[in-house]
Formats: structure tokens, sequence, C-alpha cells
């Protein structure tokens, strides 16, 4: 747990600096955990991509995200619609121009070469991008706790 909350400090301050900060990584690594406990405490919107009632949601994504610029909106399991990604960029781009820099997105996707290079074309500069990972807690043989502590780190 140690380990977890270093990892929800780090993705707090990539948020302070950043419009976007995507959390990428494996299946039931602790994702939406982490996403859910940033959110605690501020005005944070949350939609899961793999819900179609979610989806619905974003039939028009610049009309309905734009009601949200004073949020943090977390977009879970992303690779599930991947072209939001240039929607992003304007959205990010239109807050920018009116002073709201940062912590606008915190993007959840599962990590594929195809989702790295779609973030990185249409967000560069403007997305903080990080791993997260299963890490087994050192110094001990593998117990029931294995594979339960997350490790995030940043990577560009
Ligand atoms: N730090 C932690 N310590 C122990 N268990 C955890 C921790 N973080 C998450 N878990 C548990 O691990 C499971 C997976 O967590 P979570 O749903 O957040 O992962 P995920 O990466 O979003 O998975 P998926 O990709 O399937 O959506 C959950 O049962 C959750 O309660
Ligand atoms: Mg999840």
């Amino acid at each position: 747990m140690l380990i977890q909350r270093r990892a929800l400090r780090t993705v707090c301050d990539a948020l302070e600096r950043q419009a976007a900060v995507a959390i990428i990584g494996p299946r039931q690594v602790g994702k939406t955990t982490i996403a859910l406990e940033v959110a605690e405490g501020r005005k944070a919107l949350y939609l899961d991509l793999q819900s179609p009632r979610d989806r619905q949601k974003l039939a028009d994504p610049e009309l309905f995200l734009s009601g949200y610029e004073d949020r943090l909106v977390i977009l879970d399991e992303i690779h599930r619609v991947p072209e939001l990604f240039s929607t992003l960029r304007g959205l990010i781009d239109q807050g920018r121009r009116r002073g709201r820099r940062t912590g606008r997105f915190l993007i959840l996707g599962l990590a594929s070469i195809e989702l790295l290079r779609q973030s990185g074309e249409s967000l560069a500069g403007r997305i903080e991008l990080g791993g997260i990972r299963h890490r087994k807690p050192s110094g001990r043989r593998p117990g029931p706790d294995h594979g339960k502590f997350l490790s995030y780190s940043r990577r560009c």
C-alpha cells in the first residue's frame, strides 16, 4: 500500500504539470483504483468507455466534454475509443486559451504500441504518459499479496 500511495502522489503531481495524464498498464493492475482515489476530494467526472451508456454520452464528445472544463475528466478504457485523442487535443487547446492549463484529463488504458502511437501523435506536448505494473514486494518471497503492489513510473 505504501507503493500505491507513492503512485498516487506521482499521478497527482503529473496532473499539476500537464493537461492530460495517462496511466497505461495491463489488466487488473489497479489503474481504476488509483484513478478513483485521485478523483476523491476534487471535482471529477468518471467515464468508463467499456460501458455502452458512457460511450453514448460521448456521441458528440466535443459538445459533452466542453461542459466539464472545470473538472478532472477520467476516461477509463480509452483503447475502446482511440479516436477520442484528437478531440481531446482540441479541448485542451481551447482550455489553454482560457487559462485552464493543467489537470484536465486522466486517461486509463491497456498498454499497446498503437495506443502509445495515437496518444503521442495527437497529444504531443499535452500529455504525460506513465506505466503501471505489478511489482513484487522486495526482499520477500511472493506471498498472498504478490502482484498487488503497484509501481507507477513516468515514461516521458
Ligand atoms: N494497491 C492495491 N493493493 C491491493 N489490491 C489492489 C490494489 N489496487 C487495486 N487492487 C485490487 O486489484 C483489483 C484490480 O484493480 P482495478 O480494477 O483498479 O485494476 P484495473 O487495472 O483497472 O483492471 P482492468 O484493466 O481489468 O480494468 C481490484 O480487485 C482491486 O480492489
Ligand atoms: Mg479498470
